[in-house]
Parts: structure tokens; sequence; C-alpha cells
């Protein structure tokens, strides 16, 4: 593959609207649900990137008839819970950890056995947080030695409900095992140490599947059936975060952000970064089918170093990239911790940001669970994504505060999640340039 390369040119600002791509979250939700429901079921705003590609040709692999993605729009000619159909070779996932470990969950109770792989990234990420549970359901999956994939899932076992209490926040985990739950018999029970992402709760309600949640405890029946039922997928806000905090981060900028996802387990980023002293307003607020959403309005503005709230972690995840780029640019020190989840992200996020920003002048020191960045002027020059979308978006937006151009190196994976970055980055006035090398 050859090396894409990102250059932001160094100051500048954001002024203007754009339209936010579909949420990533969300879409491969609505892909397995449609497939797995009885009926046909039409998703408008659905991200055409590579991870949701990815969860949508497995499941046209196993049968399903998807028509589309035209302009965002796709049909999904459902087949019922227990009428997929098993595919003729192992399914490639790519990048996409949501596909592999939410597909893991419903693969288990299927009649046929399955085997799942993905890119250099993906195969080195941990899997046993899955294998585990659901063997203790009565699956039975098999890992390369150090618990990553490729997967071989065996067909035809029988599950059991489980009461499983999560040793860390994880959605993924959460909806594996929610999916699994449809086929076991008995109850599926999920406990959060904290609130992760709901959309899979949501979305099961949504097609009519009856879930309760009482404090952190999230239970299924297995058994039910999912009914078709439109989704309409709001603007992802992990996407969102790279503007919201290159406006932030620069003076002068000021930027609507239209029809994003504002579901409180995905704001964390708007409020860690109103904590820091952002100006964030979120205007037009209202219902997209399951989800809330708003136009986010954002100026620019000083920023504080923080003690970012350990809480706000899971409601954040993603956008710690983007964090670490407004903390270099605050007056002062940001402290994270508790995130240590972020080392076995696409990439391990703390020390490749790390790496970048004191390759960009700024002192960030990597702890085992977190980071310490002090705000200071940063330099520009070349930093290396690893292979990670959210980080090469990240660095993108230090041009607007670098004092001489940002390179990034390795980001052909914004395709994953933002095909139309640079576009959307263009709309709103950045001088950014795309070159293979
Ligand atoms: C996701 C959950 C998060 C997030 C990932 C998408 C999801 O992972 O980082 O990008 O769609 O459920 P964890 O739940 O494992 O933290």
């Amino acid at each position: 593959m050859s090396n894409i390369v990102m250059t932001a040119a160094a100051g500048g600002n954001l002024r203007g609207e754009i339209q936010i791509p579909g949420d990533k979250s969300i879409s491969h939700r609505a892909v397995m649900l449609g497939s797995l429901a009885e009926g046909i079921t039409e998703i408008r705003g659905f991200l055409q990137g590579e991870d949701p590609v990815a969860t949508l040709q497995a499941f046209r692999a196993m049968g399903v008839r998807i028509d589309g993605p035209e302009e965002g729009c796709l049909v999904v000619h459902g087949v019922g819970l227990h009428g997929l159909k098993q595919p003729p070779q192992p399914l490639y996932l790519g990048n996409s950890g949501t596909s592999m470990r939410l597909l893991s969950g419903l693969l288990a109770a299927q009649p046929f056995d399955t085997v799942l792989t993905g890119d250099d990234s993906l195969s080195g990420r941990p899997m046993r947080r899955i294998t585990e549970p659901l063997s203790a359901m009565g699956a039975r999956i098999g890992t390369s030695e150090a618990g990553t994939p490729p997967l071989s899932i065996e067909g035809g076992r029988r599950l059991e409900g489980i009461d499983y209490p999560m040793p860390v926040a994880s959605a993924q985990v959460k909806s594996c095992l929610l999916l699994a739950g449809l086929y076991a018999e008995g109850r599926t029970c999920v406990v959060e140490p904290d609130p992760s992402r709901d959309h899979t709760e949501r979305m099961l309600q949504g097609f009519g599947y009856v879930v309760e949640r009482d404090n952190n405890t999230v239970c299924l029946q297995g058994g039910g059936t999912l009914k078709a039922a439109p989704v309409e997928v709001p603007g992802d806000i992990s996407s969102a975060a790279f503007f919201m905090v290159g406006a932030a981060i620069s003076e002068a900028s000021d930027v609507l952000l239209q029809n994003v996802g504002v579901n409180p387990t995905r704001t964390g980023i708007i409020t860690i970064l109103r904590q820091m002293g952002a100006d964030i307003a979120l205007e037009n607020e209202r219902e997209a089918g399951a989800e809330p959403v708003a136009d986010i309005r954002v100026r620019g503005s000083r920023l504080q170093g923080i003690a970012i709230p350990e809480h706000l972690v899971p409601l954040a995840i993603d956008e710690f990239p983007a964090l670490f780029v407004a903390a270099a640019c605050a007056e002062g020190e940001t402290v994270l911790t508790g995130a240590r989840e972020l080392r076995v992200k696409e990439s391990d996020r703390i020390q490749v940001m790390a790496d970048g920003l004191t390759k960009l002048g700024i002192e960030a020191l990597p702890t085992e669970d977190g980071i310490v960045i002090q705000g200071g002027q940063m330099t520009g020059g070349a930093v290396d994504s690893r292979g990670d979308h959210r980080i090469a978006m990240a660095f993108a937006m230090a041009g607007l505060r670098s004092s001489s151009p940002v390179l990034v190196h390795d980001c052909a994976n914004v395709k994953t999640s933002f095909p139309d970055f640079i576009e959307s980055a263009w709309r709103l006035g950045m001088t950014i340039k795309e070159t293979a090398w």
C-alpha cells in the first residue's frame, strides 16, 4: 500500500458549515440488525467508509441481499435471526474492531462455522475480552496464542444467558454479548463499570426487541424476533471532533457542524472541551429515530489545561487523539488517567500521540494509563499516524496552530471512518493536501 501523506499548512482558521458523515457505530449496527430482522430495513445516512462497508460485505457473504449504498441509502432485505448462510470463505474485516467483536457474538450462535480475519492492526488487537464471556455462554472460539485474530468460531453450539460484570467499560463487549444473548436460552445481563455508548440497546428497541436497563445493568431475554424498522444515521460526533478541536484552537474560527449525533454516551468531547474553556453551542436539537441530534457551533477560544475526569473517558474514548492536540494548544498542563484502553485501539494511541506531539515540540509524557501534556507552541514537522485514522486526522488539525507545516504519514486508513475528510477540511477553509508517496 502506498504511503498517503497529508500536509497541513501552518496557521489559519476554520469558518463555514459542513455536513458530518454518518456515525460509524450506528452504521455497523443498522446493517447487522437489518440483516437479522424480519422485513426490509431502509437505512439513510449510512457511512460509506471502509469499516461499515466491511460489515456490509460480511452480511452479503452470508446471503443477505443489500441494495446500495447509494448516496448513503441502503436497503437491507432481512433474513431473520435464523436465516444467515455459511460464508464461502473467511470474513475479512479490514481495520474494523467493531465488525469483529460484534459479529463474533452473533456468529457464535449460528449453525455453521466461520473464520474472522483482519488487517495487521486488527490482527494484533485483544479478543479474549469477548471470547472468554462467550465461552462462558457455551461458545467455542479459537484465537492465536496471544488471544488475537484470526477467530475460528465453531457453529452448532447451544448458548445460555449469563450475568457478566465487564472488567472495563466497552460498548463492543456489551454489544457482542447482547447479540449472542438474542440466541441464548434465558436472560443475558451485562453490568458496565461506567456507561458506554448505548446504540445497540436503542436500536434493538427500535427493532421491537425488549431491552431492560437498571442503572449500569442491561439485560435481554433470548428467543425473540427483530422487526425491520427504518434507521436514520446521524453524523458521527467522532468525525466532528476533529473540526470541533480545529475550530476551538484557532482564533477567529466559527464553524457549524450539521446533523451530529449527540447521544449522551458520546458527548464526552463536548464536556471536556467546555471544561477547557471552549465555546461550543448546540443548535437545532432534535431526535432522529432513536438518537438525539444537533448542529454543533464551535468558535475559537483560549483553552486551559485540565485534569480530565475519569468517568468521562468511555464517553470520549475515540476523541482523545483530537483532545491531545487541544491540550497541546492549551495554557498549562492537561492530565489524563484511567485510559489504558487507548493503548489497544487501532494503534497504541497514548504512545503514538506522545511520539508525534514530541516531534512537534510539545512536552508529552505517556503514563501507563494516560498522558501528561504541557501546552506550548507547536513547531510543525513530520509525524507518523501508524495507520491510525483518528491520529492522522488529529495531527492534520495541529497544522492550524503550528509555526511550520505538519506532514502526517500513513493516512490511508482515514477512509475507514471519514472518506471525505480532506474535502470537508477544504470547505472550512483549511489549506491541506493529500499526496501518495
Ligand atoms: C465502538 C466502541 C468503542 C470505540 C469503537 C467503536 C462501538 O470501543 O472505541 O471505535 O461501535 O461499539 P470499546 O467499546 O471497545 O471501547
